[in-house]
């Protein structure tokens, strides 16, 4: 059967790191309340110049060049981002641009903090269906500009980046030991569309709008969503906690990563963590720490790798694959 095999990783991150301290002289905060509640020590910004489509292409030509490639060699880009440069074109089609490329298809998904998990499951979904055959699978975010920096329940959660993976066709034997995506999981809930949102758009203010969030309501669900669609993966791959060897969640709170960790047993040493340096960067912030993790030599080809997200929706989902 034919696998998705990741065959190339890249990042970018904006210029400008903004600490806690800092965030102290913009609302009252405090180091010790963000790093205490959330695990943030500092999050990145996006300056002048500096965009989502920007970072994107930065870190898909990352990805491109760490798989020996070319841009003439990709056929299908997705973008997964809430903060796209334009309401349109997609942001996918701006990077392609931005990667010279005239040939092959590009779309956005929007999925928020899950847009990475849905766009490597999606684009699984085209290589396996045979309608791709090399695919740029981008996390890409400037969430700073859709922050109210007067809300401190919010703007200091957040941060700016991107992350990119190439995904290509390859023969695999139908086994768990193949590598390349073994089973991936989506799930949405749109009751709980309000607890976390943008309070504008197109079709409504006509303006971009502001994050808004029910903090302690999303917290409430966060655990036991994220580990219900885990244990579906393992329940379909026939894989447990023990054959994982790194866990690399969404970056949103550190409370949530270990809490999760936890309750599926898998230990805080094969937690890829970079919530300290990142803060939430939504759909970016699983394709920062793996490429973090890779960099510094901790994921290995033959790893065993298992993706999760859950964000606004709220949606959810994993994905579980052998790297
Ligand atoms: N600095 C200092 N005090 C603050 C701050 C701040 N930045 N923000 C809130 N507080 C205060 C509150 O006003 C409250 O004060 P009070 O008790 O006097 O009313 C107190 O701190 C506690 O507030 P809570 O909201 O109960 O704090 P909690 O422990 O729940 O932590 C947090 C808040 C960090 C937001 C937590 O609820 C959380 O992480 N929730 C999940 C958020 C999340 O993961 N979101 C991303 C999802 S991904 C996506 O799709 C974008």
């Amino acid at each position: 059967m034919i696998r998705s095999v990741v065959r190339g990783v890249g990042a970018a991150l904006p210029k400008r790191v903004l600490s806690n301290r800092e965030m102290e002289s913009i609302v009252d905060t405090s180091d010790e309340w963000i790093v205490q509640r959330t695990g943030i020590q500092q999050r990145y910004i996006a300056g002048e110049g500096e965009t989502t489509a920007s970072l994107g292409a930065e870190a898909a030509l990352k990805a491109i060049e760490s798989a020996g490639l070319s841009a003439a060699d990709i056929d299908m880009i997705i973008c997964a981002t809430s903060t796209p440069d334009n309401t349109f074109p997609a942001t996918a089609v701006n990077i392609q641009n931005r990667l010279g490329i005239t040939h092959g298809f590009a779309f956005d998904v929007q999925a928020v903090c899950s847009g990475f998990v849905y766009a490597v499951t999606t684009a699984d979904a085209y290589i396996r269906g045979g309608l791709a055959r090399r695919v740029l699978v981008i996390g890409a975010e400037t969430f700073s500009r859709i922050l109210d920096w007067t809300d401190r329940t919010t703007c200091v959660l957040f941060g700016d980046g991107a992350g990119a993976i190439l995904l290509e066709a390859a023969e695999g034997a139908g086994t768990t030991a193949d590598r390349g995506v073994l089973t991936a999981h989506l799930r949405s809930d749109g009751t709980h569309k309000d607890k976390l949102y943008v309070d504008g758009g197109a079709s409504t203010t006509g303006t971009v709008g502001h994050l808004r969030m029910e903090g302690r309501e999303v917290f409430k669900h966060a655990v036991g969503m994220i580990t219900d669609v885990i244990e579906q993966s393992f329940e379909a791959s026939g894989m447990t906690a023990a054959d994982v060897d790194w866990l690399v969640p969404h970056q949103a709170n550190r409370r949530i990563i270990d809490g999760s960790a936890k309750k599926l047993g898998i230990p805080l040493e094969k937690v890829v963590v970079t919530v300290a340096e990142h803060g939430n960067t939504s759909a970016a912030s699983i394709p920062l720490a793996l490429s973090v993790a890779v960099g510094d030599g901790r994921i290995k080809p033959g790893d065993v790798v298992l993706l999760e997200a859950m964000g606004g929706g709220f949606t959810w989902g994993a994905v579980l694959l052998r790297w």
